[in-house]
């Protein structure tokens, strides 16, 4: 559609989450007369930090050793990990959590004042720096939301950070050359930025979050529907390891009707040494991997839906009864305050819990300062695809990776910024789907491209998602029609990469592949969208 408005900025920043946020400050502070545009689908504490539970991952013990969060992120990656990523985010991650700090977010602390540190799945040391015992993504969203607020500019056209909330991003401009100068946008507001407008900009950061959505059940929000990862595939870049979704193990079961936002109980719990049991009260993690209950998550869920299969239920338990009310109270209020909602009491009682979509660790793919393979164009969260997750992240590493590749993003923006020329029409239509075929959409990737899937499984869904793009329906231009054609476009890119990949590896589990195959799958999957489609 024709913009109906145009504003100007330096760097605009699409998202507000972790990554969103951060770039967002430290680019205004490391380049004092920019003018920083960010612009959000929601409110701007709104998006997947804030439900961040377990914590920040980072190297602070003096017990610990780089070397050994390497080791760990590696293992859990199963052979797919940039290794200099990996590196990066792990040496890294300690100084970017100090500006966190700095920037106002207050952890959790030992009587003596060192901050207290937690373990999750897949580490073998403490590590997880945490707030509010079980609230740290509320904390750092809160502090991150309150210094963007401080920085925003005094008036029009002046330097420092605007804000543009209910902004849902369209599709990138790009000049003659084709690097990005700008997006267009539909902002849900009132007066002159109502409807379809432009945002001119040098550049663009995209840290939109994740596409959990395109699942019926998933920890995601609403908000999360793979919109940075659709706008940079019809923008002309490329996304890797899409068939790489992380399925948490522990999320509470709400009944097998449940969709949308399902409740996460955070692994942080299995690190304070809850077990998961079956439906005869069973431990079953034992002898599957040394680590026990504590295993890397792709690992855990899978023996959750064998045990699943294999006694015909369609939840486990977690049980964490010995904690005690005081134990619950304090570590895991949120949790505890969750469970007793829907009726559950952790003190009394296992928790019913079943594995649910969580994290894309793919996404769109980046070097190690963000950019993509579209010149000024950036990415950066869990939208990206920097390498440091390979085949499955490491428990509480994404919030570390938002930090870590935020900085170096903002950094080399300030030390160059790009200097785009004036956007082109590149005569693109996209059409709009049916808002309607959304609930089909994620009842269908969910029975076929969800835990476990198969060839057969994924072609049939794959060709569901190609019927659904023919609505024979005129679609209105609103929010939730793009949000459909987005989900459309991630889940057939999703489905693809998994129909691709003939083996089993991390989080992608094939039912008819159940081994890995080192010798022709050792690589990434690289898609980009020609004329022809995927
Ligand atoms: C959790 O608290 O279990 C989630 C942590 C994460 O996804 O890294």
């Amino acid at each position: 559609p024709e913009p109906g408005w145009t504003v100007h900025a330096d760097l605009v920043v699409v998202g507000s989450g972790v990554a969103g946020l951060t770039v967002a400050l430290r680019y205004a502070q490391l380049a004092p007369r920019a003018r920083v545009l960010v612009v959000t689908k929601d409110v701007l504490s709104a998006g997947s930090t804030r439900w961040a539970q377990g914590g920040i991952a980072a190297v602070l013990d003096p017990a610990d050793s780089a070397a050994e969060h390497i080791r760990d992120t590696l293992t859990a990656g199963a052979g797919l990990c940039d290794a200099d990523a990996v590196r990066l985010l792990v040496t890294e991650g300690p100084a970017a959590l100090r500006r966190l700090i700095d920037s106002g977010a207050r952890f959790d602390r030992e009587p003596g004042g060192g901050l207290q540190l937690g373990r999750e799945g897949g580490h073998r040391r403490d590590r997880i720096v945490h707030a509010g015992g079980d609230a740290t993504g509320a904390e750092v969203q809160r502090a991150l939301v309150a210094a963007v607020r401080a920085a925003e500019p005094a008036g029009p056209g002046v330097p420092g950070i605007e804000v543009i909330e209910h902004a849902l991003v369209l599709d990138l401009l790009k000049d003659a050359a084709g690097a990005a100068c700008g997006v267009t946008l539909h902002v849900m507001g009132e007066g002159a930025r109502d409807g379809v407008g432009a945002v001119r900009a040098s550049a663009v950061v995209l840290a939109t979050g994740g596409m959990g959505q395109v699942y019926a059940a998933t920890t995601n929000p609403l908000v999360s529907t793979g919109d940075g990862v659709a706008l940079a595939l019809r923008a002309g870049a490329v996304v890797s390891d899409l068939e790489f979704v992380q399925f948490h193990p522990t999320v509470l079961w709400l009944g097998g009707d449940s969709t949308g936002q399902q409740p996460l109980i955070s692994e942080a719990v299995r690190g304070e040494g809850a077990v998961l049991i079956d439906a005869g009260g069973e431990r079953f993690m034992t002898g599957v991997h040394e680590l026990a209950d504590l295993a890397p998550r792709d690992v855990v869920a899978k023996a959750i839906m064998r045990r699943m299969l294999e006694t015909g239920a369609d939840h486990v338990h977690l049980d964490a009864r010995h904690f005690g009310e005081e134990k619950w109270r304090t570590r895991f209020p949120t949790i505890h305050a969750i469970c007793l909602e829907h009726g559950i009491d952790p003190v009394r009682e296992p928790i019913p819990v079943a594995p649910a979509a969580h994290y894309a660790s793919g996404g769109v793919r980046t070097g190690l300062d963000g950019r993509t393979a579209v010149p000024g164009l950036y990415a950066c969260g869990e939208v990206a695809c920097t390498g440091v997750h390979g085949a499955n992240r490491l428990a509480s590493n994404s919030l570390l990776e938002g930090l870590v590749f935020a900085e170096r993003i903002a950094t080399s923006l300030a030390a160059g910024p790009p200097r785009p020329g004036e956007p082109v029409d590149d005569g693109r239509a996209t059409g709009l789907a049916d808002p309607r075929v959304r609930p089909r959409l994620q009842a269908r990737m969910s029975a076929g491209a969800g835990v476990l899937r198969g060839g057969r499984s994924l072609r049939d869904v794959r060709q569901a998602l190609l019927d659904a793009r023919w609505t024979p329906v005129a679609v209105q231009p609103c929010t939730e029609a793009w949000e459909t054609t987005n989900l459309l476009t991630v889940a057939t890119a999703l489905v693809t990469a998994a129909a691709a990949r003939e083996e089993t590896r991390g989080s992608h589990w094939r039912e008819d592949f159940p081994g890995p195959d080192d010798t022709w799958w050792l690589g990434h999957l690289d898609l980009s969208l020609t004329e022809e489609g995927l």
